[in-house]
């Protein structure tokens, strides 16, 4: 799919996804003490404490770490959360997305409301000397995915059983290839979003405390994309400069003006990144080259500032390059969904994540995050849907550090699943009972966060 065509589908599928607007927040928490609303996340997360929950959970989390699968070819740990959820009589649509399995809990009508879980591991090798090491070579679950699905199958047990607390549909989204595949958009593309109202997804965090969550509204992750540009001269003799197109120095020239796009021209309060990672070009000390190759990563917490350095990135890499007399082509990999969008958390759902949360661990541990310059592909939900991302820590001082994301030595605490399972679990059911569609079709409004 090129560019042109990805955005116009986003707008296509906004059209056809109309949101329940949100009421203001203080008349929807008022009216949940009144009917034990708030009652439901501590009730969940005693749930998820029991025993017989929470040993069930890390056991799946340690099989799927031990087989750890890369992206689209998560087959074995599709099938083990298939199993999970015949064994609990909860229904499903498979293949989504080749691996993709999307559950489904409560009356199979609106309004309907997804959590989302992704199942890739990273291609590395994991160093943890321990019982439940990766059995794969050269694949480890580095990012928590593993900890990911176990706690979303955690939700799927939680509401199962209070199936009829559940007034709708709650999607569980089991996603693959996240780390760089874009599966969300894949799902996108297949309809799973069709009629879904809100989704909800997490992230475990070795650097946040057990037993805390982290959020914000607004932006919490950059928008990323790659570029990589081939800039064409004319090789020859390196001492007869005259007689060639020297691309070598053309490039140079493109790299300095490419520093230029955030020193000079964007918003020195609005963060972004422009780094231009590879060069490859030549291979003796007195030859010019044909050709030279440069790629880089751009980031942006807001899509116009994303589109803006998009635009000038091909513009200045074009322009540089002609004035040194180069040709010069630049690719985005629009075709291989390497292009996330920021990850823009809803205000809505965030005031209905602050009283769920709040409800259930007390709102002092429910705290701002910080925004990172990582990316997320929850993201391409957020362009399409209201969606909120959160993340739940696991740290825990006693024990030592844990190491961040995508480390060989990364660690999960396991310790955070009940609080993963019964956030998803009540974060989905409370979205259901607060907000049923008591507008018509014709009053609801169009979601237009972007
Ligand atoms: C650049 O492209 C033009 C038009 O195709 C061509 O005439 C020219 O020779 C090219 N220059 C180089 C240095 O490749
Ligand atoms: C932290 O670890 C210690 C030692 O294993 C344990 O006793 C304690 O309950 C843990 N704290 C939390 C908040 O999980
Ligand atoms: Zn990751
Ligand atoms: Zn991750």
């Amino acid at each position: 799919m090129n560019f042109s065509k990805w955005v116009s589908l986003i707008f296509i599928l906004n059209l056809f996804c109309p949101t329940l607007s949100f009421s203001d927040s203080s008349s929807s928490s008022s009216s949940s003490s009144s009917n034990g609303l708030t009652e439901i996340p501590k009730r969940f997360l005693q749930f998820a404490k029991r025993p017989e929950l929470f040993d069930w959970m890390v056991g799946i989390r340690r099989k799927i770490h031990e087989n750890p699968e890369l992206g689209y070819e998560e087959f074995e740990t599709s099938k083990l959360i298939r199993t999970e959820l015949d064994k609990m009589g909860i229904t499903y649509k498979y293949p989504v997305a080749v691996t993709g399995v999307i559950g489904s809990i409560g009356t199979g009508g609106p309004p309907f409301v997804a959590i989302r879980a992704d199942m890739d591991a990273l291609p590395m090798q994991e160093m943890v000397e321990w019982e439940h090491k990766s059995k794969i070579p050269g694949k480890m679950h580095a990012c928590g995915h593993d900890a990911h699905v176990a706690m979303l199958l955690g939700a799927a047990k939680i509401l199962q059983e209070h199936r009829e607390e559940i007034k709708g549909t709650i999607l569980l989204v089991f996603q693959p290839a996240e780390e760089g595949g874009g599966g969300a958009l894949k799902l996108i593309d297949e309809g799973v979003l069709e009629n879904v109202n809100a989704i909800f997804g997490l992230h475990v965090s070795a650097n946040l405390a057990v037993g805390e969550v982290h959020s914000k509204a607004g932006p919490i992750g950059a928008g990323n994309g790659f570029f990589e540009a081939v800039i064409s001269g004319k090789g020859g003799h390196a001492a007869i400069p005259q007689h060639s197109v020297d691309p070598i120095l053309a490039a140079s020239n493109v790299i300095v003006s490419l520093q230029h796009l955030v020193s000079r021209e964007a918003d020195p309060l609005d963060p972004q990144v422009v780094t231009v990672a590879k060069f490859q070009g030549g291979g003796a000390f007195n030859v010019i080259p044909d050709s030279v190759t440069i790629g880089g990563t751009f980031r942006a917490f807001s899509k116009e500032s994303f589109m803006q350095l998009r635009y000038r990135i091909e513009e200045v890499i074009r322009g540089q390059a002609a004035v040194q007399r180069c040709n010069a082509t630049v690719d985005f990999f629009t075709e291989a969904k390497l292009f996330y969008p920021p990850t823009i958390n809803h205000k809505g759902l965030h005031e209905h994540f602050l009283n769920v949360a709040g409800d259930m661990i007390g709102i002092h541990k429910v705290k701002d995050v910080k925004p990172l310059m990582g990316s997320e592909d929850f993201a391409f939900y957020q362009e399409v849907i209201p969606g909120y991302f959160f993340l739940i820590g696991m740290q825990n001082v006693t024990r030592g550090r844990l190491e961040s994301e995508h480390s060989p030595h990364y660690q999960v605490n396991e310790d955070a699943f009940p609080y993963g399972a019964a956030l998803h679990a009540s974060l989905a059911a409370r979205y259901l009972l607060e907000y049923q569609p008591e507008v018509s079709f014709s009053e609801r409004k169009f979601h237009d966060e972007l």
